[in-house]
């Protein structure tokens, strides 16, 4: 590995636009293949370790949202380099401790094959855990979007919501979503391509920014 591959950030290997790589694995909900979740959304998402505190409130956090995941027809995959029976143990502890039953499947990657591929994990590193990395990905298994957090930073299940929501309004409208936008907000048109638009526009804005469906 040269010094130049060596700087790269996880998240550096696959972009947004690639199809995501397959793999099957051990999970605590059985063996899993990636390519088994084809036709709907999965957010496949990277945890540091078991048994550590952000990584806990981030499963329960996630796990109590499940059914908001469902309705957006997505499932949730989780995966460390941590063993089943670690994952085994610590889904006992958070349903004993916080009363929530996570019942998505943690994949086990011991070796780092998976974390690496998706570039969870600096590929130098042989006993790196993986770090906070989400990867959105659409029924035909293409990545979409993806977040990289560092360890001591948990994730947002809301914004993590909102890209979905995004994503799919984005499909369902060929439109775009501003800043800050939210399910039911107004959505942007892409601009013209067309110089004769540009200039036949009303005002000097209007060929670029403007709302979906015609409003200002
Ligand atoms: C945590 O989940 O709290 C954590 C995990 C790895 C390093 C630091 C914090």
């Amino acid at each position: 590995m040269d010094t130049a591959s060596n700087a790269l950030p996880p998240c550096a290997g696959l972009r947004i636009g690639d199809f995501a790589p397959d793999f099957e694995a051990r999970s605590t909900a059985g063996p899993v293949r990636l390519s088994g979740f084809r036709g709907r959304w999965l957010v496949l998402f990277s945890h540091p370790a078991d048994f550590t505190p952000v990584c806990t409130t981030e499963f329960v956090a996630l796990a109590r949202e499940t059914a908001a995941f469902e309705a957006r027809d997505c499932a949730l995959m989780a995966l460390s380099v941590d063993s089943l029976f670690s994952h085994f143990a610590w889904l006992r502890m958070i349903r004993d401790r916080f009363g929530t039953e996570v019942r998505f499947p943690i994949v086990e990657d011991p070796t780092l094959v998976i974390g690496r591929a998706f570039g969870m994990v600096s590929a130098q590193d042989s006993d790196s855990a993986t770090v906070r990395t989400t990867f959105f990905i659409d029924p035909r298994g293409v990545i979409r979007a993806m977040t990289c957090y560092p360890a001591n930073l948990g994730r947002s299940v809301p914004e993590m919501l909102r890209i979905l929501d995004g994503l799919q309004a984005i499909d369902a409208q060929g439109a775009l979503a501003p800043a800050n936008w939210q399910p039911g907000e107004p959505m942007l048109q892409s601009p013209t391509q067309s110089l004769d638009e540009v200039f036949d526009a009303e005002d000097a804005t209007s060929w670029f920014l403007r709302n979906a469906g015609g409003t200002r």
